[in-house]
C-alpha cells in the first residue's frame, strides 16, 4: 500500500511535526479490504494536555487507536514519538515507548481482582536465592495499586474482591490505573464513558483530568460533546479518514465540533485549522 502514498503524489512532511507532541501522526493510511478506514490521517498530542480525538461513527477513530497503540501497522504514513520518528512492530514496542491503551472493552480479566490485573503479564517479582526471580512481591504491587487508586480517585479496596463483582465505574478505574501506573508518555483511551452513568461518567473524567496533571498525554475518544468540552484543552477532529480541524478548548463549542464532525457548515466565526504547530 505504500505506492498509494507515492501514487497521490504526497510524500509526508516530517517537518510540519511540531517537536514538543508527545505522539504525533502524519499521513496514515489504512485500509480494510476496500475500505479506506484512514486517508492520510494527521494526528498530535502534547504532555499536559487531554485531546479529543472526535468524528461520526465510521471516521476512523479506533483504527487511528489501533495505529497509536502498535497494534496494527498502518499501509503508510509515519508516527513520531517526541517529535522523532517510530515505528512500532506490535503493541509491546509502543508499550516500551510509554504508550499506554485503555480498550473499549476494557480487556480485564473479570476472575481476578484489581491488583492482579493491574500487573496481568507485567508483575513484579522479588529477588528469589542467588539472585534469581522468585516470588511474586505481592505487597509491592498492592501498594502501587493503592496509591494509584487513591490518586485516581477509584472509591474501591484493590486488594479486595474481584473486577467482575465491581461497577462499571470502578472497572474503568481499574483499566485506566493500570494504563496510568505503567504509561510513561501518553495514555489512551477509546470511549471511556460509553457504557456509564452520569455520576461514573463524572468520576472517569476527573481521572482523565488527574492523569494530565501528573504530565501524561491524554487521547480521549468519544462521541460524547459534553465529555468533550468538559475535560479537552484540544480537539481534533477526524472525518471520513482524514483529520479536518483541530480546535482549541476555547475555540470549541457544540455547534462547531457537530457541524465539523458532520460536513456540515461551520459558523463563520469558526477557525478550521489543521497546522497546530505554529500558534505558540
Ligand atoms: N476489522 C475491520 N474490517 C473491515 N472494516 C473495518 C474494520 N474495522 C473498521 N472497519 C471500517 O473502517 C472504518 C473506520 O472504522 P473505525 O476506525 O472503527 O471508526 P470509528 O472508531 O471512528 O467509528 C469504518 O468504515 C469501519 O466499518
Ligand atoms: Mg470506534
Amino acid at each position: 500500500m505504500n505506492s498509494d502514498l507515492r501514487g497521490s503524489g504526497r510524500l509526508v512532511d516530517t517537518a510540519s511535526v511540531p517537536l514538543d507532541t508527545a505522539l504525533s501522526t502524519r499521513g496514515i493510511r489504512v485500509s480494510y479490504g476496500h475500505v479506506h478506514a484512514l486517508r492520510g490521517a494527521d494526528f498530535d498530542c502534547r504532555a499536559g494536555e487531554v485531546t479529543a480525538l472526535i468524528g461520526d461513527n465510521g471516521a476512523g477513530k479506533s483504527t487511528l487507536v489501533k495505529v497509536l497503540s502498535g497494534a496494527l501497522t498502518a499501509d503508510a504514513g509515519e508516527v513520531f514519538v517526541g517529535g522523532e520518528p517510530f515505528r512500532a512492530n506490535g503493541p509491546t514496542d509502543a508499550q516500551a515507548a510509554g504508550i499506554e491503551t485503555v480498550w473499549q472493552d476494557l480487556a480485564l480479566a473479570p476472575d481476578m481482582g484489581p491488583v492482579a490485573n493491574m500487573f496481568l503479564g507485567r508483575e513484579t517479582r522479588r529477588k528469589g536465592l542467588l539472585g534469581a526471580l522468585g516470588f511474586l512481591d505481592n505487597r509491592s504491587m498492592a501498594a502501587v495499586a493503592q496509591r494509584e487508586f487513591a490518586q485516581l480517585g477509584v472509591t474501591a479496596d484493590p486488594r479486595r474482591g474481584s473486577v467482575s463483582d465491581m461497577s462499571g465505574g470502578q472497572r474503568q478505574g481499574v483499566a485506566v490505573a493500570r494504563a496510568v501506573s505503567w504509561a510513561r508518555t501518553v495514555v489512551i483511551l477509546d470511549e471511556p464513558t460509553a457504557a456509564l452513568g452520569v455520576v461514573q461518567t463524572k468520576g472517569v473524567l476527573d481521572m482523565v483530568r488527574r492523569v494530565a496533571d501528573r504530565g501524561l498525554a491524554v487521547v480521549l475518544i468519544s462521541h460524547n460533546m459534553s465529555d468533550v468540552l468538559s475535560v479537552a484543552d484540544r480537539v481534533e477532529v477526524l472525518r471520513l479518514g482524514q483529520r479536518v480541524a483541530s480546535y482549541t478548548r476555547q475555540e470549541a463549542s457544540l455547534e462547531l465540533l457537530v457541524s465539523t464532525m458532520t460536513g456540515g457548515t461551520a459558523p463563520s466565526t469558526s477557525t478550521d485549522r489543521t497546522d497546530i504547530g505554529g500558534d505558540r
